[in-house]
């Protein structure tokens, strides 16, 4: 596949010279890639197919926000990606439990957790934006609310994924040890391209964000991660830019990652450094654990200026302009 693809590796030309600062207004000399408007970019290697649905909505001079949820709508419905969607692998008791956020240009923000039944999470994360006085709904609650709302009930355990947990439940005593799916089934592995997070800017420069995933596998049941956490899986402000994450939530959650993100380029970083600053700050805060983890930022500022960061190698980004709408670019990272 990836042969197929142009895969390219943005050159290290220029790297950091410069460290943050302790007010951490340093500015950056690491190179960023210049970008026409529009532009959508999205995590991993099934981010192309998502931008390029993504894509049919800015050429048209659609709006950012239909644009990320029309594009992540993409691997939530495909039968082979099982870490995103109605596909996604269950959690021990065999449940696929879905999170998902998504945020417009104006601080809108609408966000469900460990949802069971509804194929497109993101699309229930909308509207409870658009329609509710709330945030966040999880659980039954945000299923039920999905049903209220017209959405198909279904059962999602497809017969793939049920043959994985059975087998994992062989091995695994049920126990809930620590970092026990970060072997075979860790986050970014992979095995385990988990979650997509996309952020898109439309020809009037107005950014937004959508990230959706079924979580890690065979998870405890009722744990969410970082992708429904408004701030920790995605953050979007629209005179700044916006930012969201891949990889072991809760580290993510830890340090508030994509808000992180999205701070450090408010205050002059680069996408880039940004993202390599908040990778490092979970390295810092837990280095023993995080050599055995992944975790990945993707950013993008108000200019169109993009760049990622991951902790271990193998973390990929899609990238789509009207250039070029099958981009892959291998993310930079500490190991
Ligand atoms: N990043 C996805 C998760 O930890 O659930």
């Amino acid at each position: 596949m990836y042969n197929r693809r142009k895969f390219i590796q943005v050159s290290a030309a220029g790297a950091s010279l410069v460290a943050l600062s302790k007010s951490a207004v340093a500015k950056t000399l690491t190179f960023t890639p210049a970008s026409t408007l529009p532009i959508v970019i999205s995590t991993w290697d099934f981010g192309i197919a998502a931008n390029k649905e993504a894509w049919k909505v800015l050429e048209k001079g659609g709006r950012a926000l239909d644009a990320v949820e029309a594009g992540v709508r993409v691997p939530e419905a495909d039968m082979n990606n099982h870490t995103v969607g109605r596909a996604g692998y269950p959690d021990r008791d065999g449940h696929v439990t879905l999170d998902a956020c998504i945020m417009d240009e104006f601080g809108n923000c609408g966000s469900v957790a460990a949802i069971e039944d509804i194929a497109h999470p993101i699309s229930v994360a909308r509207l409870v934006m658009e329609k509710t006085p709330h945030v966040m709904l999880v659980g039954d609650g945000a299923t039920q609310f999905a049903v209220e709302q017209g959405f198909k009930r279904e059962k999602l355990l497809t017969p793939e994924s049920e043959k994985a947990w059975k087998e994992w439940l062989k091995t695994a005593k049920y126990s809930p040890v620590i970092n026990i799916e970060n072997k075979q089934h860790a986050p970014g592995n992979q095995y385990n391209h988990d979650t997509i997070g996309m952020l898109a800017i439309d020809a009037k420069g107005n950014i937004s964000g959508a990230c959706t995933t079924s979580g890690m596998a065979f998870k405890l049941h009722g744990r969410v991660g970082d992708s429904p956490i408004i701030g920790a899986g995605l953050y979007v402000d629209n005179e700044v830019g916006g930012a969201t994450s891949t990889g072991v939530g809760e580290e993510v959650i830890r340090n508030v990652g994509s808000f992180l993100v999205v701070e450090l380029m408010r205050h002059g970083l680069s996408p880039e450094d940004a993202c390599k600053e908040a990778v490092n700050r979970i390295i810092k805060k837990k280095p023993e654990t995080a050599k055995n983890i992944q975790v990945g930022f993707l950013a993008i500022n108000k200019k169109g200026e993009y760049g990622a960061y991951a902790i271990q190698e193998g973390f990929s980004f899609a990238v789509c302009n009207a250039d070029n709408q099958d981009l892959l670019i291998k993310g930079k990272s500490v190991y």
